[in-house]
């Protein structure tokens, strides 16, 4: 697949998914929670997350309407996690996605709220009545998303990340936190597309998964990175936060360089863990993991 084809593949999805996540964070909640949610949503991200459901998904021919659910799903959790990310009790930022973030624009009470309903939101969406999606899939793709997003996923890794301000973390710490925090909602969008799939062999799963983890531990390497080269215009939000935070993070610890050479690294990993997957379709999911570690926002 060349880059021409990647960008019109990528650009038929992120239209499916807009309309999608238009279609099911509602306006109509009370007091004014869902302008929330949709301004939490709607208009602006790269979709990585979706992007990555579905192109795992096509990898293993899975079930169309669960595979888009799964990418919506994602994506509320993930910005879910931004909205409560950027709340002054964690992150204290101001600027999201080019925009004010939820609690300067709604009040921090709004924010807290927006979130939550964006979480519930996600496991509704996995769970539709009628027989649309299987039961069985419906309830695995449910255990993995809630597994990414809990204690021992991304809450937790927000958990160690709040815990390290001002600390120097050893590197097997800083991983293990930022595999948590990015990286597990990251593998499990991959693991989702996978479980869209019937009869995907345990060792094509098993190298989806090692791609998934190398891409989503990449993707915090190269966060880190922008937030020392980047600008906020570039980024759309504010840079430069994590020295000013005092957070540990990959260019804190091992410098630039050495940071942009782990990246690559990951990324030949995430390269290599395709090429043992035996799988025939995995161009979309080579031209994504390019994507993460090539970005400039
Ligand atoms: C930013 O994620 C937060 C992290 C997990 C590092 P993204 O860079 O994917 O944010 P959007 O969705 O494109 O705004
Ligand atoms: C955020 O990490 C991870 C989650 C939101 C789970 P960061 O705090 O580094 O993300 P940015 O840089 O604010 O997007
Ligand atoms: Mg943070
Ligand atoms: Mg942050
Ligand atoms: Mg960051």
């Amino acid at each position: 697949m060349n880059a021409v084809e990647f960008s019109a593949w990528s650009a038929a999805q992120l239209a499916r998914v807009e309309q999608a996540l238009s279609r099911w964070v509602i306006a109509d909640a009370p007091a004014g929670l869902g302008q929330a949610m949709r301004y939490s949503v709607l208009d602006g991200g790269k979709r990585l997350r979706p992007l990555l459901v579905l192109a795992a998904s096509e990898a293993v021919r899975g079930h169309a309407e669960a595979a888009l659910r799964a990418a919506c799903a994602v994506e509320l959790i993930h910005a879910y996690s931004l909205v409560h990310d950027d709340m002054p009790c964690m992150d204290n930022d101001v600027l999201r996605r080019g925009k004010p973030t939820v609690h300067v624009q709604f009040g921090q009470a709004q924010a807290l709220l927006a979130g939550d309903a964006l979480q519930a939101l996600a496991f509704e969406l996995l769970t539709p009545e009628g027989d649309m999606v299987p039961p069985a899939l419906q309830a695995r793709l449910c255990a993995s998303l809630a597994r990414a997003a809990g204690a021992n996923g991304m809450a937790g890794g927000q958990a160690i990340d709040l815990a390290s301000v001002g600390k120097t973390l050893t590197e097997p710490q800083l991983r293990a936190m930022h595999r948590l925090k990015t990286g597990a909602l990251l593998q499990a969008s991959v693991r989702m597309g996978a479980l869209c799939g019937a009869g995907v062999s345990g060792a094509a799963q098993a190298a989806l998964d090692d791609y998934g983890a190398a891409l989503g531990l990449a993707f915090q390497v190269v966060d880190d990175i922008l937030d020392v080269v980047a600008d906020s215009e570039a980024l759309g939000k504010t840079a430069g936060k994590d020295a000013a935070a005092d957070k540990p993070t990959y260019v804190s610890l091992l410098g630039l360089d050495a940071a942009r050479a782990l990246a690559d690294e990951l990324l030949a990993q995430a390269q290599g863990a395709l090429d043992a997957s035996g799988l025939g379709t995995v161009d979309r999911l080579r031209a994504l993991a390019d994507m993460v570690v090539k970005r400039s926002n």
